[in-house]
């Protein structure tokens, strides 16, 4: 690990993806920091599947860093119905910020892995070394596989070209903005919603996915944003690095808390007929712990404030 200057407040900072759950979330923290020169493009105005307007795009705009917080995002419903897209949206848009941050001088890149490209059945709590170890959950196939290539390709430029590019892997995230679609969306939000509506239509049953009994560790957005930009500020490293909060829950206890956050008091049923994804997924963060940074919001207070958002805005991702 070498040093790297913390980011210029003056730096121009194309966060790709600034509109999704990640990406406005860093927009968020930037912002209240001071940094004044964010960049940032829906995918309406600029598709980075399209590997030639991601390269004008950067000839145009010359950001020196860049968050590449822009992907094709979704849980197991999403990933089982559309694997084709899984694989093929995430390596183009990767593979065109990345070629065209290699063409530009862009002297930062933050890319994100996830928890879920990890093995299936790797140690808990996973470490980063374990990562490519094993098989993977078949569930999010498409979307690991792609996503193990650009976190090989963010280490082969930093061999290659010598340029301070990193990974972070985040664990499951939640809060403001999320995708709260009951088909496409992560398994937290769809239980705010169906909860929520549940309270509202009077029904007495519930019937979540799975068995509940899987484990999964949870972590608030603006956590995630606050590391990044911890990390974006001292960490140079070619290792992965882990961002959780180092502790987890059955779904089915994330069922009790979010039932009691919504206010819903009637019976959770499971399915035990859809799948359950991986058994248990717990991140190791002590090398994050060692740099100096861990997780803040409380889980209940996450989920609160996630469920008054939720209510204020409804399904609708944020301008
Ligand atoms: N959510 C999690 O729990 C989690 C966990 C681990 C890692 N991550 C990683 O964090 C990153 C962001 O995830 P997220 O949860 O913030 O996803 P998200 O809320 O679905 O947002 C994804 C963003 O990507 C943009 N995008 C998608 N396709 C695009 C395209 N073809 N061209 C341009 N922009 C495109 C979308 O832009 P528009 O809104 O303009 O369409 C959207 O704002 C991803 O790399 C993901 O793998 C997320």
């Amino acid at each position: 690990m070498t040093d790297v200057a913390p980011l210029s407040r003056n730096a121009r900072i194309y966060i790709a993806g600034h509109r999704g759950l990640v990406g406005s979330a860093l927009w968020r923290r930037l912002s209240d920091r001071g940094f004044e020169n964010l960049v940032g493009r829906p995918s309406a105005e600029l598709d980075l599947r399209d590997a030639r307007a991601t390269a004008e795009f950067f000839d145009r705009t010359r950001p020196q860093v860049v968050i590449a917080a822009a992907a094709l995002v979704g849980g197991i419903a999403a990933n089982a119905a559309r694997p084709t897209e899984f694989i093929s949206d995430n390596v183009r848009i990767q593979v065109n910020l990345l070629d065209s941050a290699v063409s530009w001088g862009v002297e930062r890149f933050l890319f994100f892995g996830s928890s879920c490209i990890y093995p299936k059945f790797a140690d808990q709590p996973i470490r980063e070394d374990s990562l490519l170890t094993g098989q993977l959950e078949e569930s999010n196939q498409s979307y690991a596989v792609a996503k193990l290539a650009g976190v090989a390709h963010v280490q082969a430029i930093r061999r290659q070209h010598r340029l301070p590019y990193i990974t972070v892997m985040p664990t499951n995230l939640y809060g403001p903005g999320d995708n709260f679609d009951l088909e496409s969306g992560h398994f937290l939000p769809t239980m705010i919603r169906r909860f929520h509506q549940a309270v509202r239509d009077g029904a007495s049953e519930v019937t979540c996915w799975g068995t509940g009994r899987p484990r999964r560790e949870l972590m608030h957005v603006d956590d995630l944003a606050e590391a990044c930009h911890f990390l974006l500020d001292c960490y140079d490293d070619y290792r992965p690095i882990n961002v959780g909060i180092g502790r987890d829950m059955t779904i089915g206890e994330v069922a009790d808390l979010v039932a009691a956050t919504v206010g819903y008091r009637g019976k959770i049923l499971w399915d035990p007929s859809k799948p359950d994804g991986t058994p248990q997924k717990l991140l190791d963060v002590h090398r994050l712990a060692d740099l100096g940074w861990s997780a803040k919001i409380p889980l209940e207070e996450g989920i609160r404030t996630t469920y008054e958002w939720y209510r204020e805005h409804g399904e609708a991702r944020p301008e």
